[in-house]
């Protein structure tokens, strides 16, 4: 009976929970349309991506630092005619911050332009969109042959793609850029506008855009308002321009209309954006590394630092300010990590690896042709990958030892810059740059606690080859040793610093390197670069069994639809609302309300204050149309839509292509996704889009911009 029980349980799982797994390529949707249509979508590839009518795509963004111009940091989407961009409050944060200061503290208070003329420039961010991707595979591997070294392979490949490149962005005017999919398999070139005149319009404050902080990040239930909204401004024409006063709104070719209708479990969701890195085709052992050792590393090592940075943080209110985003930011992999480690062990991920490794040997057992290309494969790879492990550990651990004790990581690029070719006037400005922003949010005393306990961790788990030699004849006060070597630093001065590097020639070089620290820091340089060297040799190797791994993968289950890793590029994803069972006797409602905000608000413990007004919009209650039939106020959501970093931001749609929420984040449980998905407890985390029409419009007042948007209501 029990049994019986058990597979009706199964069938009913499969029934409703469709495997989601997957990030997409816009231009190949055709073998996915079906499923999807099946799943509940009303439209058609085309309606998706396009390049003969205006889609989906267009209206699709995706966020950069000017200076790295192809690595989307978030996505985003268009949502009216005059190029209003909604994204996640965290992609914003930073141009908010620019525009912060203590008499108008836009992250404490919120910042609303009330006019256009209001808007404020976001310094070296850019919005990009995509206009076409195609498959180059052809084009990039010209001349290369299966026998040729891997060394001219990638030489040829590395030509053939900046000839490319470049004949594309100049005969168009736009940015391509070639991409490796499918482990270096295949390559698509994407072609992007980047328009570089993005101004900031409005941002909710801290206790709204980022309700819950670090406490409740990676976590469902979750209650974080967390968007903000940007403009995109083009020169005269609609095209991209850098800044002008004389710029104007950006007529995009699409704009989404807004679905402020209630939403129900198993609802079709669609999702498009930037996902930055996923691993989904390891083998066993690589997967048994990240579960046992790269993983634990960073849990160990950033756990211990981020309560020295707390305990610190919680008796001093300057260090508090200054180390908010740091701890943050060291919390956001630490917990993130912990998911993916429990995820992989619990859902038994390196078992079901290794079975498929066993169902591919069979494969390659029955025949010879086989045998010649595949035979070996595997067993030479997992000696490689062996090689590589050490190093990756040992390098793992001088990064997260000695490169996150500030002072050290600082002295580090110093170094490098010194040692460069640039002018010393260059190198005097790069340095007094670094200079100004490291201390304005450091405190030598946390820095002191954290360096000593990193250094009392590397001892234990370093090998005695990568400890430096004047560590090695301290020994046991190693800790104290390095703690008073930034002490005694001329960088623990900051008025010292600053007159040693403005007044800095060539000639002073050498008594700057003389400082006790610098000449440390030149030992742990040293050991890097001894570990970095060897490891980069094995990593082109194993890069090169992982090609071929890939290669066997999808020939042997060639039934199997592959979806190419994340790297950056443009993706679409489906899936559908669903509730979920995250462990024994445990169910999370795919739902969360207002109410939500206030059963965890608490004044006194800085990730649960809530401003007033809130209170007093929720108490009213006075939420305008956009709540639920039973009168709540929704606030988030969740999908089992397959996303990663980067995909923050992305806009998640009904099946009708409208606009119901914004991507922010994965349930904990469920974050080995990155390595392998799993339909049962992958949730991505979404913000209803009508939390933040709410705030737009009753909190912040700011009418005219709900006036620029399509909305359909009830
Ligand atoms: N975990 C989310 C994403 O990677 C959101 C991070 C921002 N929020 C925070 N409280 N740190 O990266
Ligand atoms: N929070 C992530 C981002 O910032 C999204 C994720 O990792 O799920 O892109």
């Amino acid at each position: 009976m029990k049994r019986l029980i058990v597979s009706l349980l199964g069938i009913f799982v499969a029934l409703t929970i469709r495997a989601n797994e997957g990030m997409w390529l816009p231009f190949l949707l055709e073998s996915n349309i079906g499923e999807m249509s099946e799943m509940g979508l009303h439209l058609t590839a085309e309606d998706i991506y396009s390049i003969n009518q205006s889609c989906l795509k267009d209206a699709v963004v995706g966020f950069v630092d000017l200076d790295k111009p192809f690595l989307h940091f978030c996505s985003g989407s268009v949502i009216s005619a005059q190029g209003l961009v909604i994204t996640n409050h965290h992609c914003g944060l930073d141009v908010v911050r620019q525009h912060s200061s203590l008499q108008n503290d836009y992250i404490a208070d919120g910042f609303w332009a009330m006019q256009m003329s209001d808007e404020l420039s976001a310094n070296n961010v850019g919005v990009c969109f995509l206009r076409w991707m195609e498959d180059v595979t052809g084009k990039i591997l010209q001349g290369v042959s299966d026998t040729m070294s891997v060394k001219r392979r990638n030489e040829l490949i590395n030509s053939n793609i900046s000839q490319l490149e470049k004949a594309v962005s100049d005969s168009t005017g736009l940015k391509a850029h070639v991409d490796a999919f499918y482990c270096d398999n295949e390559y698509y070139m994407s072609v992007y506008e980047i328009f570089e005149d993005v101004r900031l319009v409005g941002a909710p404050p801290m206790s709204i855009g980022n309700f819950g902080g670090d406490t409740d990040n990676w976590v469902w239930p979750r209650h974080t308002g967390d968007f903000t909204l940007f403009r995109i401004y083009a020169d005269s024409a609609n095209h991209a321009a850098p800044y002008s006063e004389n710029n104007v709104p950006y007529k995009a070719d699409n704009h989404l209309k807004i679905n402020a209708k209630e939403k129900h479990e198993g609802d079709f969701a669609l999702l498009m954006g930037y996902p930055g890195t996923t691993n989904e085709y390891l083998p066993s052992f690589a997967v048994e590394a990240i579960q046992d050792v790269y993983d634990p590393i960073v849990v160990d090592m950033r756990g211990k630092s981020i309560e020295i940075i707390r305990k610190n943080m919680r008796a001093n209110q300057q260090v508090k300010i200054k180390y908010t985003s740091k701890a943050a930011s060291l919390a956001n992999a630490w917990k993130k990590l912990q998911g993916e480690r429990n995820g992989l062990k619990n859902k038994h991920v390196i078992d079901k690896k290794r079975a498929l490794e066993r169902q591919m040997g069979d494969w390659i057992a029955v025949d010879t042709l086989r045998k010649a290309k595949y035979g070996s494969l595997l067993d030479n790879y997992a000696k490689e990958y062996a090689v590589y492990k050490k190093y990756r550990r040992a390098k793992m651990l001088v990064d997260e030892t000695f490169y996150n004790s500030e002072m050290i990581d600082l002295c580090s690029d110093i170094r490098a810059v010194l040692k460069g070719s640039s002018s010393d006037e260059e190198k005097r400005a790069k340095v007094l740059a670094w200079l100004r922003d490291f201390y304005a949010d450091y405190d030598l005393t946390t820095d002191c606690d954290v360096t000593e306990n990193l250094v009392d961790e590397y001892f234990v788990n370093a090998d005695k080859a990568h400890v430096p030699s004047s560590l090695q004849s301290v020994k046991e006060n190693a800790p104290e040793y390095v703690a008073a070597l930034l002490k005694k630093s001329l960088l623990a001065d900051s008025a010292k610093a600053f007159t040693a590097f403005r007044n800095y020639t060539e000639k002073t070089r050498k008594k700057i390197e003389n400082d006790p620290l610098f000449k440390f820091t030149a030992e742990i340089d040293a050991v890097y670069s001894n570990i970095k060297t060897p490891m980069q040799k094995s990593l082109k190797k194993t890069d090169e069994f992982q090609r071929r791994f890939m290669q066997l993968q999808r020939e042997c289950f060639a039934d199997k639809r592959f979806f190419p890793d994340a790297n950056s590029t443009f993706r679409v994803t489906y899936g559908q609302i669903r509730s979920f069972h995250p462990s024994d006797a445990v169910v999370y409602s795919a739902f969360t309300t207002l109410g939500g905000v206030f059963e965890k608000c608490d004044m006194d413990v800085y990730d649960y204050t809530a401003p007033d007004r809130l209170k007093q919009l929720f108490e009213a209650p006075d939420f305008g149309p956009y709540c639920n039939a039973d009168g709540t106020m929704p606030v988030g959501f969740i999908t089992t839509c397959h996303t990663t970093g980067g995909n923050s931001g992305s806009p998640i749609f009904d099946a009708d292509g409208n606009l119901i929420g914004l991507n922010f984040d994965r349930v904990w449980e469920g974050t080995m996704s990155d390595i392998q998905f799993d339909a049962d407890i992958c949730r991505n985390i979404g913000l209803d889009i009508r939390y933040a029409l709410f705030i737009i419009d009753k909190f912040a007042g700011a009418q005219r911009l709900i006036d620029e948007m399509e909305i359909i209501g009830d």
